[in-house]
């Protein structure tokens, strides 16, 4: 990975692979003292860059120590475009490239975005060295472990070995490259294809990193999960050749003093088919990605561990394969969840919200103060939101609100949809058991959260987090490579930070 470090010396003077402007529109009208300052002046005066929002330019150069400029532009200092947000992406964006031009080093000169208090330099946002960590740390990342030729691909070889940042606030840069690496490590994790990891694997994968950070990690097998009445998730994985498993994680800080209890829950489906329910081809490729909620939350749990936080923060991975075989769940099936409520099958593919009831009845019974869970649990939510912004849904404003400043503040899009609506739970009643598993196609994604409602106890605050539709890239664009997001991660160990 990346090297974050402070450069003590003199900026104009440095020389190395490339150095890296983020410019306003201002700053391309009088233009500050920044390195290679005669090559931005000249630029400007000819138009070919203005600092306008979105653009960018690569500009080799032939004579000085500096092999390459990369100009950013951040729009008007007045513009939403110069949000963190937009610096986040814009920044990662231009590391990508320069590590992708050969670059080993980068200078990032930033403090000439201090002046007059621009955003998001000024107070209003004091934590643009987080920014810079976080983007140093995610501008390397590229899931190519399996391409024998990187060197000839747009997104392999990468040769950025050091960011370095005049002014940088070390202790931010550190938390942000921390959060970028929980990430990446929950990015990684979820690229893995179904034939690699599987439920039993995700839990080897969930022991090793606890020995690994110091964390406690137990996990469940087909006789424990019955043992513990989880009849959602082993009828889920029950058509599956490789069993389900339930993996809890805990971090306990040292001194026994937490602030603070949460606990996390994500849906661990390591292959989506669909079940007997069967997906049309189309659907089905990416479904590898249906473990991303269980990804994230090892994710959160690295970086809590690696912070040190005093608040105690546990995982729970509800995860199964979902096949159809002679042995599979069946529509019509009636299937027992923890807390005794009965559900009735009709869809095999709404088969998310079944292994996290099982979970959500687990994560109640230990009373924390917040329960968040990750799934990539509708396709309603994707349509709803596309595909750069997730739904969150909660019976608790103060806890939509808190998730939400986070995300804010990391430049991950949430949006709060409705997590109560008497008119659709009316759809949840089955005529045989308590529940159906679906039924409602409009306003399917609140459908899926009350259903979830039903196994949470109601006196504890408690979001649901829907990253289907944002899990998965097409292709590199700002923070996000191709492949898996591990959207999420970055909000979720802000708001532990935050507590
Ligand atoms: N894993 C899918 C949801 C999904 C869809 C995630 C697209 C990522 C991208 C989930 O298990 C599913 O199949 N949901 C169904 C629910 C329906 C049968 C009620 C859906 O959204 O179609
Ligand atoms: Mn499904
Ligand atoms: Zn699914």
């Amino acid at each position: 990975m990346v090297e974050l470090k402070v450069y003590g010396g003199n900026a104009a003077g440095w020389s190395g692979g490339a150095v890296v402007l983020l410019l306003r529109e201002e700053d391309c009208r009088s233009v500050p003292e920044v390195p290679c300052r005669d090559a931005v002046k000249e630029l400007a005066a000819r138009k070919d860059f203005t600092g306008k929002a979105g653009t960018s330019l690569r500009v080799p150069l032939l004579s000085g120590g500096v092999r390459n400029l990369f100009l950013v532009g951040l729009g008007s200092g007045e513009d939403e475009a110069c949000s963190a947000e937009a610096v986040r992406n814009a920044l990662t964006a231009a590391l990508r490239e320069a590590g992708r031009h050969r670059c080993e080093s980068a200078l990032v000169p930033m403090e000439h975005l201090n002046v007059g208090g621009g955003r998001p330099f000024g107070p209003e946002a004091p934590d643009w060295s987080v920014v810079v960590g976080e983007a140093s740390g995610l501008s390397g990342y590229a899931f190519d472990k399996y391409k024998e030729r990187k060197e000839d691909d747009d997104e392999g070889a990468f040769a950025l070995r050091e960011v370095l940042v005049p002014g940088l606030d070390e202790a931010g840069g550190r938390r942000g490259m921390t959060y970028a690496a929980a990430q990446v490590a929950a990015r990684d994790l979820a690229n893995e294809p179904g034939c690699v990891i599987n439920p039993p694997a995700l839990a080897d994968r969930a022991q090793v990193m606890a020995k690994e950070l110091g964390l406690d990690c137990e996990v469940w097998d087909e006789a424990r999960l019955k043992e513990e009445r989880m009849g959602a998730l082993l009828a889920v994985g029950s058509g599956s050749a490789t069993p389900p498993r339930l993996i809890r994680l805990s971090y306990i800080p040292r001194g026994g003093k937490a602030r603070g209890k949460v606990v996390f829950v994500g849906k661990g489906i390591t292959f989506d088919s669909g079940g007997l329910d069967i997906k049309p081809a189309s659907s089905m490729t990416t479904m590898k990605g249906d473990k991303s909620g269980a990804c994230c939350v090892m994710g959160i749990l690295r970086g809590a561990a690696e912070m040190k936080l005093d608040v105690e923060v546990h995982g729970i991975l509800a995860s199964a394969e979902n096949m159809p075989s002679g042995s599979s769940f069946r529509p019509d099936d009636i299937v027992r969840a923890r807390n005794g409520k009965t559900i009735e099958i009709n869809n095999t593919d709404a088969e998310g919200r079944l292994v996290l009831a099982d979970a959500l009845c687990l994560a109640s019974e230990m009373r924390p103060d917040a329960i968040v869970d990750i799934a990539t649990l509708t396709g309603a939510c994707a349509v709803a939101l596309g595909n750069w912004r997730a739904g969150l849904f909660s019976r608790s404003d103060g806890l939509s609100e808190a998730l939400l400043a986070s995300a804010r503040r990391r430049g991950e899009r949430f949006w709060r949809l409705p997590a109560e609506d008497d008119r659709i739970a009316e759809k949840l009643k089955s005529p045989f058991a308590d529940l159906v598993n679906s039924g409602q196609r409009y306003g399917g994604a609140t459908f899926a959260a009350l259903f979830l409602g039903n196994f949470v106890d109601r006196s504890i605050p408690w979001a649901h987090l829907d990253i289907a539709g944002v899990d998965f890239m097409e292709k590199a664009w700002g923070v996000y490579a191709r492949g898996a997001s591990a959207f999420g991660v970055r909000t979720c160990l802000d708001y532990l930070a935050s507590l």
